[in-house]
């Protein structure tokens, strides 16, 4: 662990997110304020899968399909999505929490989570709007998970953060890891890899593995997509799980295209 005058600014970002996750944890945890119920509660769909799986891309896809129907979708992605957890992003990617290990790494999620779902997501599905988040509470099952954080502070932390709000749809896109590496290593450019990214393929391969688990275990609420195909197959796959899981869209609809 570097000593705290090695590196001031990524400490500075530190604390200033742990003082975050004070202040947000406050008070949680002791009723489950339970999944935003009611008649005009929007939909809340989320996005999963390894690196360079084109989640950005059919995410906007989803996006513009709804808004042409005339939903109103909001898309937003973690970690980040409100301010306090952009914070939190960057020293979750530049590495700077790295060295406190994957439990650390786990809570800073978790603390990115809150603030998001606090001020954007819960707020928004309250307004009856379509949320589509790229990425959410199963990266960390997934990163954090295979990154050897036990599954029992896992299911407290989600507990914490989420209080009963659950996707009423995850996508997860899949693909081979090393196709998904190259892709995301052409997206980047010159830029570095974050921390992630930069793991070794044995390990993407074992996250690949436990986003597939989690469909399986979790078929009502996932459906895999693949990702080998081509951007516009893959939109109308994604399209196609989505209206299979919200009827209600179908009266808004004309024959599937
Ligand atoms: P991002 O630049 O958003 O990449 P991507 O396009 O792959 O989504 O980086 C987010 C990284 O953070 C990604 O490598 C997955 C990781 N992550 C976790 O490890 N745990 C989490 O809970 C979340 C939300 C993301």
């Amino acid at each position: 662990m570097p000593g705290r005058g090695e590196d001031p600014g990524a400490f500075t970002a530190l604390e200033q997110a742990l003082r975050a996750f004070g202040r947000s944890y406050r008070g949680r945890g002791q009723d489950d304020a339970g999944d935003v119920s009611g008649a005009t509660r929007g939909r809340f769909v989320t996005f999963e899968g390894g690196e360079g799986a084109g989640k950005s891309t059919q995410i906007s896809r989803l996006a513009r399909r709804l808004t042409a129907l005339g939903r109103d979708a909001l898309l937003t992605r973690e970690p980040g999505g409100s301010s306090g957890a952009e914070i939190v992003r960057h020293v979750l990617l530049s590495g700077a929490a790295r060295a406190f290990g994957s439990d650390a790494e786990a809570m800073l999620f978790a603390a990115a989570r809150i603030d998001h779902v606090d001020r954007l997501i819960r707020p928004a599905l309250e307004a009856g709007r379509w949320v589509l988040c790229d990425r959410f509470a199963d990266s960390t099952r997934v990163y954090q998970g295979t990154g050897g954080t036990d599954p029992g502070l896992i299911d407290a932390l989600e507990r914490i953060a989420l209080e009963g709000l659950k996707p009423d749809l995850t996508l997860i896109i899949d693909l081979p890891v090393e196709i998904g590496l190259a892709r995301a290593a052409v997206r980047r450019g010159a830029a570095e890899t974050d921390r992630f990214e930069a793991d070794h393929v044995e390990i993407h391969e074992r996250r690949r593995q436990a986003f597939l688990a989690i469909a399986a275990a979790e078929p009502e609420r996932c459906a895999v997509i693949d990702g080998t195909a081509t951007p516009d197959a893959v939109e109308a796959a994604v399209w196609a799980a989505v209206r299979g899981r919200f009827p209600e869209l179908a009266s808004a609809l004309g024959p599937p295209h």
